[in-house]
């Protein structure tokens, strides 16, 4: 006599289960720590100051930095402030990843920060839509303003 294997739902729900759980550890395995993010990108500017860029371990530089709070700085410094170009100029890294690598900087200048965990994301992820939804604002009031010279 044969036996047929006929999964249940509720097995096969597990089986997808453990494939999404397996799945997001390698996702998780595969994230480079705040170091090397640093070692390979941040640090052609940060290693010396280039335009004036806060230096790594310089503790009254990152003082105020820190002072901003952790998802307000990742988040502002990911989607770019004046001279520091968006995502470290890496269009190709992660939002986690980076905010690694500022966990990293503001860890070798004094701070205790860590490397963000779910919740600490949510709040970087949330600051840096609010912070683009207001500069995309304020690209549109003087889109209107030219539309308006040009009547
Ligand atoms: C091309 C040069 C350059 C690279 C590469 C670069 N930065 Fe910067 N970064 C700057 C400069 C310049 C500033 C100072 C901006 C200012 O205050 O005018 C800055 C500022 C910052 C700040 C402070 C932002 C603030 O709100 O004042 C953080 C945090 C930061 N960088 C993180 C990073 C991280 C993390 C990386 C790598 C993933 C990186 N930077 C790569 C040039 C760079």
């Amino acid at each position: 006599m044969t036996m047929k294997y006929h999964p249940t739902a509720s097995t096969r729900h597990a089986l997808i289960g453990l494939l999404i759980a397996f799945g997001s550890t390698v996702a998780l395995a595969q994230l480079r720590t705040g170091e090397s993010v640093y070692q390979s990108l941040c640090m052609a500017c940060h290693e010396t100051g280039v335009a004036q860029a806060p230096k790594r371990g310089d503790a009254q530089a990152w003082k105020p930095l820190i002072a901003e709070g952790q998802h307000v700085l990742s988040a502002h410094a990911f989607i770019g402030v004046r001279a520091m170009p968006a995502r470290g100029g890496d269009s190709a890294l992660s939002l986690e990843e980076f905010s690694r690598a500022v966990a990293w900087m503001a860890r070798s200048a004094g701070g205790d920060w860590q490397d963000p965990d779910a919740a600490m994301m949510q709040r970087i992820r949330f600051e840096a839509e609010k912070r683009l939804d207001e500069e995309i604002h304020e690209k549109q009031k003087l889109k209107a303003s030219l539309q308006r010279q040009n009547q």
